[in-house]
């Protein structure tokens, strides 16, 4: 029998709780308020930083973490007595807090997902979007096909209604229907998907209305050339697309044909149709780049990468920062680490106003300030991942896999500044 223990996860509950130290009341049991649609409930303190002294020593003599396991799940491989050392040193963090410093904040969970079809090896849910028109969020849901199947080509968006209280989540039938859409962003009345394609239909932009779910391609090729998945897009004020395109749909979905182009970033001029690659030919860093984000004065550009696989120690796991020109962002220069991360990859990434970068991980959203150093984690219910995320005003709703969440913070995000 291992003897490993997840002293962790205790741990930070009792140090959540603060002096206190209400024993054993895991907050991943939380009080459901309802259930289904509308479900609502609390699982907190949910901000967690590691202490100084915990990030140089950890206070066990044998321990071991790989890559797809949240920090507080670190594997104990010995019963050494660190419990009180850690504790001391593991600090609920009062990250951005609304209404004062003082009260540990909550992240409350107001959808779960149904599973997803049988085929599916787990569900991602991404692309998280806010249209005002609607005062609604979209997000999409991929799901990995297991061994001997292709992703089914279902439209797969929901739609969280935000009119409501509770708030209602329910899944909506954009029309012509999308093939696999991934990243979203809204700009001007519309919403642009990034859509992945898949063996017939090409990937490529996708505008949606948000009030009627009409859809329209506007973007499906290069040159004759097929996209290979495109996977996350921003846009400009001044209209101008960045996207990142990468071999998802080959070897995740087995849903694409054989990749002909390099993964990359890619800019789209809206205005005069300029499409040009402008990160990751001729051997740039990016193997599988995904999220996109752009600061707030839209000279900082940011895009996560993957790597072959999230849980190969190899793997890409990093935030690139780039410099955008103040001629329409060309040139695009840098793409500079701005942090790696310690567990699973930067999935979705988002700015706020004062230019921290939040990026969805396993166990939670990871938050650094704007020269990458670490805050601390919003932490996700157990066993959860967070992909993505989008603000509506100082809320941050955030896409996990089996769950949505909302957490209030004392920040907003750029879309509509
Ligand atoms: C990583 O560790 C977690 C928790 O111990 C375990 O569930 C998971 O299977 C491990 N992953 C790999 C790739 O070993
Ligand atoms: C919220 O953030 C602002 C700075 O953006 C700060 O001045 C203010 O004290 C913060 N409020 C709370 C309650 O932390
Ligand atoms: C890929 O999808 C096809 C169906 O389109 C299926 O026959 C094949 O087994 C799948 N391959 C893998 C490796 O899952
Ligand atoms: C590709 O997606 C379209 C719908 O978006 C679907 O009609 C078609 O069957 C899919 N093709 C394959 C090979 O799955
Ligand atoms: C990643 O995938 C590429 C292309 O399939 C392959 O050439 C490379 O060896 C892989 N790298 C790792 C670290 O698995």
């Amino acid at each position: 029998m291992s003897s490993s223990l997840s002293l962790w996860r205790s741990l930070c509950y009792l140090t959540a709780f603060g002096a206190g130290l209400q024993s054993a009341a895991r907050p991943t049991n939380p009080t459901k308020a309802m259930e289904g649609n509308g479900f609502q409930s609390r699982i907190g303190p949910s901000i967690l930083e590691v202490g100084g002294g915990l990030r140089n020593v950890f206070p066990a003599d044998n321990f071991n973490r790989n890559v797809s396991t949240a920090w507080w799940d670190t594997d104990v491989l010995d019963d050494g007595n660190s419990n009180e050392e850690a504790k001391n040193t593991a600090k609920d963090l009062k990250l951005l807090g609304v209404g004062g410093y003082e009260a540990p904040k909550e992240i409350e969970k107001i959808f779960e997902f149904p599973p997803g079809p049988s085929f599916a090896k787990r569900l991602v849910h991404d692309g998280t979007v806010f249209s005002p028109e609607c005062n609604c969020i979209f997000l999409a849901e991929l799901h990995p096909p297991m061994e001997g199947f292709s992703a089914d080509a279902m439209p797969w968006v929901w739609r969280v209604n935000l009119n409501n209280t509770p708030l209602t989540t329910e899944k909506v039938y954009p029309s012509p229907q999308m093939t696999v859409p991934n990243g979203v962003y809204y700009y001007k009345g519309s919403i642009y998907w990034a859509q992945e394609g898949n063996f017939t239909v090409p990937g490529g932009i996708v505008r949606m209305d948000p009030l009627t779910l009409s859809t329209e391609v506007v973007l499906n090729n290069f040159y004759g050339h097929r996209f290979n998945s495109p996977n996350d897009v921003v846009i400009t004020r001044d209209k101008v697309a960045y996207f990142t395109d990468g071999y998802y749909g080959y070897d995740n979905f087995n849903d694409t044909l054989k990749p002909e182009l390099a993964n990359g970033v890619w800019r789209w001029d809206m205005k005069t149709n300029d499409l040009r690659m402008v990160s990751g030919a001729g051997g740039g860093p990016f193997t599988n780049p995904n999220g996109v984000a752009l600061s707030l004065e839209e000279d900082k550009l940011y895009v996560t990468n993957r790597g072959n696989t999230s849980d190969n120690p190899a793997g890409g796991r990093t935030i690139y920062e780039f410099q955008l020109s103040n001629s329409g962002g060309i040139p695009v220069t840098g793409g500079d680490v701005f942090a790696y991360v310690d567990s699973g990859f930067p999935d979705g990434v988002k700015v706020d106003r004062d230019g921290r970068v939040y990026g969805g991980v396993t166990g939670g959203v990871t938050v650094f300030d704007s020269a990458g150093k670490h805050l601390g984690i919003i932490r996700v219910a157990d066993g959860d991942v967070a992909v993505n995320m989008q603000w509506v005003d100082d809320w941050l709703y955030i896409a996990g896999r089996d769950y949505i969440y909302r957490v209030q913070l004392n920040s907003s995000g750029v879309q509509g500044l």
